[in-house]
């Protein structure tokens, strides 16, 4: 779903009396501050209609005449600082980050109160740094990782052949969705690795409920709200975000309730033999209980497994068909990586994790293509703890931070010929996205970078690799590498807006 502008005009340009009437008169930033420059915007609305429906790619556009970092007015109520360069980005990360560490509160994750458990979204502070150890200590150290290869062989097995059959029943010269199929086995490799379980299966209707429910959430969460922008507006809801957001929630927070009634039984009764999965993990875990809970309650555990998922399956399903289309776009390139996988992995071998280290060239063409299309373009906005000053301005606190690494990877201080794709420039190049390299940030970068990055990394790449070792691509008829729609929509990530369509030949 898209970031609906044309919505917000009209449902607030209707409710403008309204807006008017119960509008409070929120306490002005004092004008000693000294606050970063930006478009003057129209009272009341301040910027939002200058945004258009990509607002990373219209703010990027403004750093000529502001410089590297911007300030809007988004509404009445929502101050927001937009970082535009690696330079500034640096300064924040290596001198600010803890000023600018908590995350901004916004109403449809009210709902089942969805913060209190939240780590992605919950404010900054002792609960958050404990979620944070849990997660990176137990789950997503590489030493945890490898011992779940197998977990994410037999999904991405299943993905192969679920395309082989989608192939054979699709119209000769026509195309298949293939990232619908990256997205079923990204859900089903955190599924396995959560609860031991396949939650998504193209033909199953019983599994796919759960998948259903969580694909509602992922939608709700993208679409831009008038209760955000217009607090006063909350209780009205009007565009039933709220509500929705309810409903599939609850129906999430069912199934989590199942699987902990089920694994609880499995416990009393002595359970079959299988690996430790993350849910043994959380409820086993226990905090210090000095500033942190002694145990995880069921809600927060069933908060923070589906956060889980919405952190995991986009992102990784998104940076995969982004990778893909460039490759479709630059026949030689997909050559080259052809060339690589079949001397590194050899023609009777299937791809393994094991390969990810040999192969330089496919690990050049997921930076490269994150470079250009990073699935999160803003970060996940932050928000400031506490007044701070700022490349020499003033920033309030509550300021919402947007640091547009779309922008930055296209800038052409960083980049030489910013916006070809070509992974050769990372050939021999220390630059890495694991945020130590501001230019080059798709997990974002200090305390609240993507803490499932290890995973995420490995999944994708394993993903992508699977993809071009086990086939040909073709582009459906009537299509050319230089005719591909590349056109972008932005929901929860930014995705391609028309599905990628291609062929599948077994290589
Ligand atoms: C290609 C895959 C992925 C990409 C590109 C990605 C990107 C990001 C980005 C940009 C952020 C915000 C960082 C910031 O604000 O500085 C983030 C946060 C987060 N990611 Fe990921 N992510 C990916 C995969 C995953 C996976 C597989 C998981 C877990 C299963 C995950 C869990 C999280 C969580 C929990 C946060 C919030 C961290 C916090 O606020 O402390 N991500 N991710």
């Amino acid at each position: 779903m898209e970031w609906e502008w044309s919505y917000l005009f009209f449902s607030t340009i209707i409710f403008l009396p309204v807006l008017l009437l119960i509008f409070p008169k929120k306490k002005a930033i004092s004008s000693s501050y000294r606050l970063p420059p930006g478009p003057p915007g129209l009272p009341i609305f301040g910027n939002m209609f200058e945004l258009g429906t990509l607002p990373y790619k219209k703010v990027a556009v403004l750093k000529q005449k502001y410089g590297p970092v911007l300030w809007l007015k988004i509404g009445p109520s929502i101050n927001s600082m937009v970082v535009q360069t690696a330079q500034a980005a640096a300064d924040l990360f290596k001198n600010h980050d803890i000023s600018f560490a908590d995350r901004c509160p916004v109403d449809v994750n009210q709902a089942h109160n969805y913060y209190q458990g939240s780590m992605a979204l919950g404010q900054y502070g002792s609960f958050w740094r404990f979620q944070r150890r849990i997660c990176t200590v137990e789950m997503f150290v590489n030493k945890k990782i490898n011992e779940t290869v197998s977990v994410r062989r037999k999904c991405v097995n299943d993905m192969v052949k679920w395309i082989e059959k989608e192939a054979n029943v699709v119209k000769k010269g026509s195309g298949i969705e293939v990232t619908r199929f990256v997205f079923l086995a990204s859900f089903n490799m955190l599924g396995n690795l959560i609860f031991s379980k396949d939650l998504a299966d193209p033909d199953s209707e019983e599994a796919s409920d759960f998948f259903n429910a969580m694909k509602g959430i992922m939608e709700w969460s993208g679409i831009p709200n008038v209760s955000d922008i217009f607090p006063s507006l909350k209780r009205f809801d009007l565009q039933s975000l709220r509500k929705k957001m309810t409903r599939d929630m609850g129906k999430a927070m069912e199934f989590g309730s199942a699987f902990l009634k089920e694994r609880e039984e499995e416990r009393i009764k002595g359970g079959e033999k299988r690996d430790k999965d993350f849910l043994d993990v959380l409820l086993e875990f226990e905090g210090t209980g000095k500033d942190e809970p002694a145990k995880l309650s069921e809600h927060e555990i069933k908060i923070l497994v589906m956060e889980m998922f919405l952190a995991g399956s986009e992102t990784t399903s998104s940076s995969v068909e982004w990778a893909l289309t460039e490759l479709l776009r630059h026949p030689e390139a997909m050559a080259k990586v052809k060339e690589e996988l079949s001397k590194v992995v050899g023609p009777n071998k299937k791809f393994e994790e094991s390969d990810i280290d040999n192969l330089p060239y496919m690990q050049a063409i997921l930076k490269e293509s994150l470079r250009l299309h990073p699935p999160l373009p803003f970060l996940i906005p932050r928000s400031t703890i506490q007044d701070t000053k700022f490349m020499g301005y003033d920033i309030p606190k509550g300021t919402q931070v947007l640091v547009n690494v779309w922008a930055i990877g296209r800038d052409p201080e960083c980049w030489d010929d910013p916006m070809s794709f070509k992974p050769e420039r990372f050939l021999g190049s220390k630059i890495d996205v694991k945020g130590q390299n501001y230019e080059l940030m798709p997990f974002g970068a200090g305390r609240r970078m993507c803490v499932g990055l290890p995973l995420g990394h490995r999944m994708m790449h394993f993903a992508l690799g699977s993809l071009l070792h086990e086939f040909d691509w073709e582009l459906p008829d009537g299509v050319s590498p230089k005719s591909i729609n590349m056109d972008e929509s932005l929901g929860v990530t930014a995705r391609k807006r028309h599905s990628l369509k291609v062929i599948p030949k077994k290589a």
